[in-house]
């Protein structure tokens, strides 16, 4: 097992190892001694497979399992949903002494979270990632939330979780395209900050080869968590592609999923970044490459214009201003403070190949 420790407002393990699923009773019964009910948040795809599993663990450890499940996917990451989960925690009286269990992808883990930074003004949230881009990702570092229809993630709150458990038997039960969404999150840390996990995605690698490549994305994120846990600074390069492929997925009206508009955004930024003279060509070379070798999109149908006017909307932006993420070297990232108006020109730069 690899064991990742987080010093952030809260401080907390990510435990990465296959089959540790199992152990949530015990972990939460020695991280909550008091606690009687566990309620645990998934969708009916991940519930399927292991909340009885999760379940029987918390029962063994004498806690009252609770089960609340959504239909899978980004429409379930919304204000409605929000509010019948909370009605739903009040109707079965969960105290600030429970805890919540996020159990699934990164929505329901933004979901869950969010309604465990809010309940009774904050509850214990444990976080169970299914999906390989929650393990990497979205999972650590407390960042929770929902989507408006003007924006994504555009209401939330930081609420770091008391555990992360990573079971990676669980990434053999994803459809092969969800998988490789979450393979845009891990050539995302290469290209922020690891050019040796760059080097590791060129090989073919074994299943049991992802727990070190989880742990590494992980250790990335965590000491820019602890650096800058409410991004305002550092922790905004972990948005690398993601202005463009907010967008995108806005757009699409959630169809296109956010690892794939990860993919893209990050090609964007990178084709107008070297077009500028602010990055190699060969950055843009092994980003074409890796993203080419698990089929990820480097190409959307949408204009500029359009992908312009959903952008507006993003978090980065500060009156005139938006942060965008350049690479400037391999395994290297730069905020660029840039005129909201010179957008527009950056997007049609990096769209055309
Ligand atoms: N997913 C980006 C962040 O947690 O800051």
């Amino acid at each position: 097992m690899t064991k990742v420790r987080v010093n952030a407002s809260r401080s907390y393990d990510v435990r990465i190892a296959p089959g540790i699923l199992c152990l949530i009773g015990e972990y939460v019964r020695r991280l909550f001694p008091a606690a009687q009910k566990a309620a645990i948040v998934t969708d009916q795809t991940v519930g399927a497979l292991y909340a009885q599993k999760v379940s029987e663990s918390l029962a063994v450890a004498n806690l009252l399992p609770i089960c609340y499940s959504m239909p899978p996917g980004e429409a379930s990451k919304n204000g409605a949903q929000y509010l019948s989960l909370l009605a739903l925690f009040a109707q079965d009286h969960l105290t600030r002494s429970d805890v919540v269990i996020a159990l699934g992808g990164g929505v329901v883990g933004d979901l869950a979270g969010f309604a465990a930074a809010t309940y009774l003004r904050g509850v214990p949230v444990v976080q169970i990632p299914t999906s390989l881009l929650a393990m990497v990702d979205s999972s650590v570092g407390g960042k929770t939330g929902v989507d408006m229809p003007s924006g994504k993630n555009l209401v939330g709150a930081f609420h770091q979780p008391s555990l992360v458990l990573c079971d990676t038997n669980t990434i053999r039960s994803l459809p092969e395209a969800v998988f490789r969404d979450g393979l845009a999150e891990v050539v995302k840390y290469g290209m922020l900050g690891r050019p040796t996990l760059l080097n590791r995605l060129t090989v073919d690698f074994s299943h049991a080869e992802l727990e070190p490549i989880i742990a590494e994305c992980v250790t990335m994120k965590r000491d820019i968590v602890q650096t800058d846990e409410f991004d305002t600074g550092e922790r905004m390069l972990l948005n690398f592609g993601h202005t463009i492929a907010h967008a995108i997925e806005q757009l699409s009206n959630y169809q296109i999923s956010h690892g794939f508009a990860v993919a893209v955004g990050m090609a964007i930024d990178t084709r107008a970044a070297v077009k500028q003279g602010l990055c190699p060509p060969e950055c843009l070379q092994v980003l074409t490459r890796l993203l080419k070798r698990f089929a990820l999109p480097l190409e959307t149908a949408f204009d500029a214009k359009s992908l312009y006017d959903a952008a507006l909307a993003d978090k980065k932006r500060a009156g005139d201003e938006i942060a965008i993420v350049v690479p400037t070297a391999l395994g290297k990232c730069e905020l660029k403070q840039m005129p909201v108006n010179d957008l527009l020109g950056w997007i049609e730069m990096g769209l055309n190949p």
